[in-house]
């Protein structure tokens, strides 16, 4: 199994790395700034990136960062995003150890529910749904509104009201929803 430990900065080539080589062409660089721009995110609460390591390498990464609702000030939401693995590395349950490692850490602190925009066939695997995230309406219009998930852990934002997220500086990016 790969070991997962937090992100640093002198992660930083690794992860430009991984995001250069796992995604196509004409997002790659897009999303490896995305990458680099949430590992010196200041946010609060605190926005986390693991990384994943295999033949003591850095193989994959994946950062979660937190979103808010103009609604209870107490509600605790945070989005999966981005998130990839090493195109030699993958299939080999690296991302699933990422995704299931960050969502684990993050319940313990008592995140109400969390977020991915992404391939439903991917990561309904981990309990994300469409159904979910139905009440959240996303910081900006979506390219592929059937991408948009989520899995509440705790209901308790009220009366079942549709409520609007908001995100961190990195991801105000409109070409990235
Ligand atoms: C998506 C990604 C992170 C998965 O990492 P990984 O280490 O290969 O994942 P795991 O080994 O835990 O899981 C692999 C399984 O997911 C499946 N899978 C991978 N990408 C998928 C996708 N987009 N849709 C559906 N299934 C997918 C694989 O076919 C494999 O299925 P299997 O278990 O039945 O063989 C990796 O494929 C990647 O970096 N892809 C390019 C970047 C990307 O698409 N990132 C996600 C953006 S939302």
């Amino acid at each position: 199994m790969p070991h997962i430990r937090l992100a640093r900065g002198i992660d930083h080539n690794d992860i430009r790395d991984i995001y250069l080589r796992a995604f196509p062409e004409g997002e790659c660089k897009l999303i490896a700034r995305l990458a680099l721009s949430l590992l010196s995110e200041e946010s609060n609460p605190e926005t986390i990136g693991l990384v994943a390591e295999a033949d003591g390498r850095v193989v994959g990464h994946v950062a979660f960062s937190p979103v808010t609702t103009d609604g209870p000030s107490h509600w605790l939401g945070y989005i999966l995003a981005p998130l990839a693995v090493k195109p030699e590395y993958q299939k080999g349950g690296i991302g699933s150890a990422l995704i299931r490692s960050g969502i684990e850490q993050l319940s313990i602190r008592g995140v109400d529910a969390f977020f991915v925009y992404g391939d439903p066939e991917y990561y309904g695997r981990f309990g994300f749904t469409a159904e979910a995230a139905g009440r959240f309406l996303p910081p900006y219009e979506l390219q592929y509104p059937f991408g948009w998930q989520a899995m509440v852990m705790h209901e308790t934002v009220s009366n079942g009201q549709t409520v609007k997220l908001s995100c961190v500086a990195s991801l105000r990016e409109p070409a990235l929803w």
